[in-house]
């Protein structure tokens, strides 16, 4: 069986990069120079190589335990969904805005054959990390957007986007994006914030502004995978967050 690294590099759709893909420190790099400036004083923070060394540890299960104050635990709903998620046998995965891989790996475990779980980011430090504390046999890192992912249309069977869209500059291209590269029937894991009455205080236009996080409305992004078509869209709210899966629609038999 090839690496994970080449496999993922056979599964990049050369329409869809930015530039030849690059080897650098583990990864491989689709990005243009243009498509790597953070936008958003969050967003900025994500390629602070001393924030990426203390992300897993520290910083995810702070910031975790913060999003469920008034609500169930986010963390344990998080384990569950990670559990769910991780299928058994030849399944390809992809953890959309991995940042240091502490779900891409742990999305790998059950994966045989040619499974493989592939982690993409737009941060070096973030990614460095990845490959540094989270690699494994099935598991492969790309530097890339999610406002243009580097694959063709339903190419996994499960993509996952955690704690991360509340920070994308545009978090409804990167739904399309995520349901774009969904296989038929394949399914889809979100995890982000949610606009309470306690976030409608912290959170003015400016303050959104300024720090490039954004709290989502209670519809907004179940609405969001309908309009995609997708379909079993369940959402699950804790504190001020929210897990949302979907599934693509079976495309209809041929001749069917
Ligand atoms: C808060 S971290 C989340 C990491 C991990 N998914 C988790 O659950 O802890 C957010 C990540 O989103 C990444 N990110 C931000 N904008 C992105 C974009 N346009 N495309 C891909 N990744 C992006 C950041 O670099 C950062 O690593």
């Amino acid at each position: 069986m090839n690496s994970a690294i080449d496999r993922v590099e056979a599964m990049l759709d050369p329409n869809r990069v930015g530039r030849d893909p690059e080897r650098v420190h583990g990864y491989i790099d689709v990005l243009a120079p243009e498509g790597a400036r953070p936008t958003g004083l969050s967003n900025a923070m994500m390629h602070v190589p001393a924030l990426a060394a203390v992300y897993e540890k520290a910083w995810r299960p702070a910031f975790t335990r913060l999003f469920s104050l008034g609500g169930t635990g986010t963390l344990s709903l998080q384990d569950v969904l990670i559990e769910d998620l991780a299928t058994r046998g030849d399944q390809r995965i992809l953890d959309v805005a991995c940042g240091p891989g502490l779900y891409t790996k742990p999305l790998s475990r059950r994966l045989t054959g040619d499974g493989i779980a592939v982690g993409l980011d737009v941060s070096d430090p973030m990614l460095r990390r990845a490959v540094r504390d989270n690699s494994g046999d099935r598991v492969a890192y790309v530097r890339g957007s999610a406002l243009d992912l580097p694959f063709g249309d339903g190419t996994f069977d499960t993509v996952a986007c955690l704690a991360a869209l509340y920070l994308i500059p545009a978090p409804r291209i990167a739904v399309r994006e995520i349901c774009r590269v969904t296989r038929s029937g394949g399914r889809v894991a979100l995890f982000t914030s949610l606009e309470t009455p306690l976030t409608s205080v912290l959170g003015s236009a400016t303050a959104e502004r300024v720090s490039g996080f954004r709290w989502f409305g209670r519809d907004e992004i179940t609405g969001w995978l309908r309009d995609e078509g997708m379909v079993d869209v369940k959402q699950t709210v804790s504190g001020q967050g929210q897990f949302v899966t979907a599934r693509r629609a079976q495309a209809p038999q041929a001749g069917g």
